[in-house]
């Protein structure tokens, strides 16, 4: 099959919503919503523009169930139905061309940053290793606390579904709350929601069935897991496999398959030159979708490292996934699906903003890309020629590169660090 017939071919999902081609916007997190947590007019503005990209399927950044589990200021924060207008004209905007667009629900856990709130909570009271400058230490979770936060995951959706979202992924990666209970290096407890990893999953699969329960079954629901934590005592690549089959059996639509956390940032590629291998089918994380395709028979998505047709193609001619999830390379060129889909490109551009101080490259790339969907938001075209620079001092704004000083114990750069130090204060 040529490359734009395996992209071009609809998918249907089991809630029987059919996405017009295979390729997804994966989530990336706009900080776009106003202090009460609604969505502004640039957000359905930039979703307007994503709405007419080509991709089958948008999915979100992550909508926050909880203020404290925000990821950022500027989350959207849905835990009731107080936004549903500005809900409606977001999913309304999104999917006037025909496009699905699924919410991404989520809580940050111990990742929810010392900007957001000075009390992070977790499974257990573990704190991020080497980032107390940037996140407060957790305090562990009562059982009447995730009872409360289980609802809350249900409520979001419910949201979500009256707002006319086709569906919702619930972030059970990146290291956030869902991702915290998986792990046995954040997760020590020794009640239900801990211990083995029947213990560990409870509370991602009882958000599952708890929502599919309160949803019905024509609405899609979507997790995003890791393939793999990669740290030594994490949740491993059998792990994911068990929990993936778990998700199998409650029925959901679509499994977004990524990797790593804020401690090892591997959803963004980890850095090192990339394997041979890695490199002829750019997928970060193909090798695991290949084996979870043998444990399971769910709609599968991949996403991480995807630049080119050819390799795209490839990965669904393969059989080993259904969806191609591509991010970095949207907010760059918001009209890359439809340009790859119809052969005008070949390939995306391939940016990684750099100023070479490893925790503050980590910043830098989310912050530039970010910055492009800010610059959609405003009406404007994203911009490949966006100043690093000029990303870190603003940072620097925020006072957010002082805490990094401060987190990594020595100044990035000797002309930075005489700003910052005056700011850490
Ligand atoms: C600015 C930015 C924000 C992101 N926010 C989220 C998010 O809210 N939820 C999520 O699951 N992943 C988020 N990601 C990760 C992406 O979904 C994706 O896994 C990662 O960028 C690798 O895919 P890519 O190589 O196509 O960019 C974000 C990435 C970027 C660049």
């Amino acid at each position: 099959m040529s490359c734009l017939a395996s992209l071009s071919a609809p998918l249907e999902l089991p809630a029987g919503v059919t996405l017009a081609n295979r390729l997804a916007k994966a989530a990336m997190s706009e900080n776009m919503a106003d202090d009460n947590g609604a969505p502004t007019d640039e957000l359905v503005r930039l979703y307007d523009r994503l709405g007419h990209s080509g991709a089958g399927l948008l999915i979100s950044g992550n909508v926050i169930i909880a203020p404290g589990g925000r990821t950022e200021t500027h989350n959207v924060v849905v835990e009731d139905d107080r936004h549903l207008l500005e809900l409606r004209r977001w999913a309304a905007a999104a999917q006037a061309d025909g496009a699905k667009l699924f919410m991404q629900i989520s809580h940050a856990g111990r990742q929810a940053p010392r900007m957001v709130t000075s009390d992070p909570v977790g499974p257990s009271d573990v704190p991020l290793v080497g980032m107390a400058g940037l996140f407060a230490h957790p305090r562990a979770l009562g059982p009447a606390e995730i009872e409360g936060l289980l609802q809350r995951y249900v409520n979001t959706a419910r949201v979500a579904m009256e707002a006319d979202f086709s569906g919702i992924q619930v972030h059970g990666a990146h290291g956030y709350l869902v991702s915290q209970f998986l792990s046995p290096l954040s997760n020590r407890r020794n009640d239900e929601w801990g211990g083995d990893l029947a213990g560990r999953m409870r509370f991602l699969l009882q958000i599952v069935e708890r929502t599919r329960a309160t949803v019905g079954p024509d609405f899609a629901i979507g997790v995003k897991l890791n393939s793999a934590d990669f740290q030594e005592g994490g949740f491993s690549l059998e792990d994911s496999m068990v929990v993936a089959q778990a998700l199998e059996a409650a029925g959901i639509d679509l499994l977004e398959i990524s990797g790593g956390n804020y401690e090892s940032p591997r959803m963004m590629g980890d850095g090192a030159p990339r394997r041979e291998s890695t490199r002829r089918r750019e997928a970060f994380f193909f090798e695991y979708a290949e084996k979870m395709r043998t444990t399971v028979d769910l709609p599968l998505m991949l996403t991480g490292g995807f630049r080119t047709a050819a390799a795209m193609a490839d990965a669904i001619d393969s059989g080993a996934i259904d969806l191609v999830g591509i991010a970095r390379p949207m907010a760059l060129e918001p009209e890359l699906p439809a340009r790859l889909l119809t052969g005008q490109a070949q390939a995306a551009a391939d940016i990684e903003p750099k100023v070479g101080v490893r925790l503050l490259d980590n910043m830098l790339q989310l912050a530039w890309y970010q910055r492009q969907l800010t610059r959609m938001g405003d009406g404007l075209d994203p911009d490949p020629k966006l100043s690093n620079w000029g990303i870190v001092a603003r940072l620097l704004g925020s006072d957010l590169l002082a805490i990094v000083v401060r987190t990594l114990g020595r100044p990035p750069r000797d002309a930075l660090a005489a700003r910052a130090t005056g700011r850490a204060r």
